[in-house]
């Protein structure tokens, strides 16, 4: 029998330095396009005017400095969830939080690439592409790194749609992203 639990808290535990910096880029007022105003071969930009160096940058750091954050809470953490976890907190170090927040940034860039290649415009919305593709690259960079179940990467593709969702009309709200989604 899982521990769902468990299991929950590890899944956020992971993956809680990707879902802060991915709260951070449209904080950057980035100025500076990663794709560099270029297209790619079909005349598309590459990845657009959403995905700049500073939004990449920032986000990075912040995801890099929460997770790092994390490590330092580890064994107090670990105390707490060993009461009802068979197996101990999967293992946060800066390393980790690093591969976790560079993970998602690159997700959300592969993301865009994709758009631009069917043809959506910046902002455009793309159900779950948009709300995952964060989580997939944090997941792919740090699988080697982190104790990840199976069990976790279920919950964080369950929870992350809605809790994205969320985060993104409380953003629009208060003015700081262009678009609810
Ligand atoms: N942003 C940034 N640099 C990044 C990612 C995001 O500067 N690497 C900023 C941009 O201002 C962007 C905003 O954060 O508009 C919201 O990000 P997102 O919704 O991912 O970008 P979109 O503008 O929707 O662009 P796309 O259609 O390419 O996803
Ligand atoms: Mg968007």
């Amino acid at each position: 029998m899982v521990n769902l639990l468990s299991e929950f808290i590890f899944a956020l535990w992971i993956i809680m330095p990707a879902y802060i910096a991915n709260m951070f880029p449209p904080l950057a007022g980035g100025k500076i396009p990663i794709d560099l105003k270029r297209n790619w071969i079909d005349g598309k930009r590459i990845f657009g005017n959403g995905k700049t160096f500073e939004g990449f940058g920032l986000a990075v750091f912040i995801g890099t400095l929460i997770g790092t954050s994390q490590a330092y809470l580890y064994s107090y953490v670990n105390n707490y969830t060993i009461e009802f976890s068979a197996t101990r907190l999967p293992d946060m170090t800066l390393f980790i939080a690093f591969a976790i927040a560079f993970g998602a940034m690159f997700g959300d860039l592969a993301g865009s690439f994709i758009k631009r290649r069917i043809g959506m415009e910046r902002g455009a919305d793309a159900p779950l592409l948009d709300q995952l593709n964060f989580v997939v690259g944090a997941l792919l960079f740090s699988y080697w790194f982190t104790q990840i179940s199976f069990w976790m990467i279920i919950i964080i593709f369950l929870v992350t749609p809605i809790a994205h969702r969320l985060a993104c009309m409380i953003g629009h709200w208060l003015k700081v992203k262009r678009e609810p989604w």
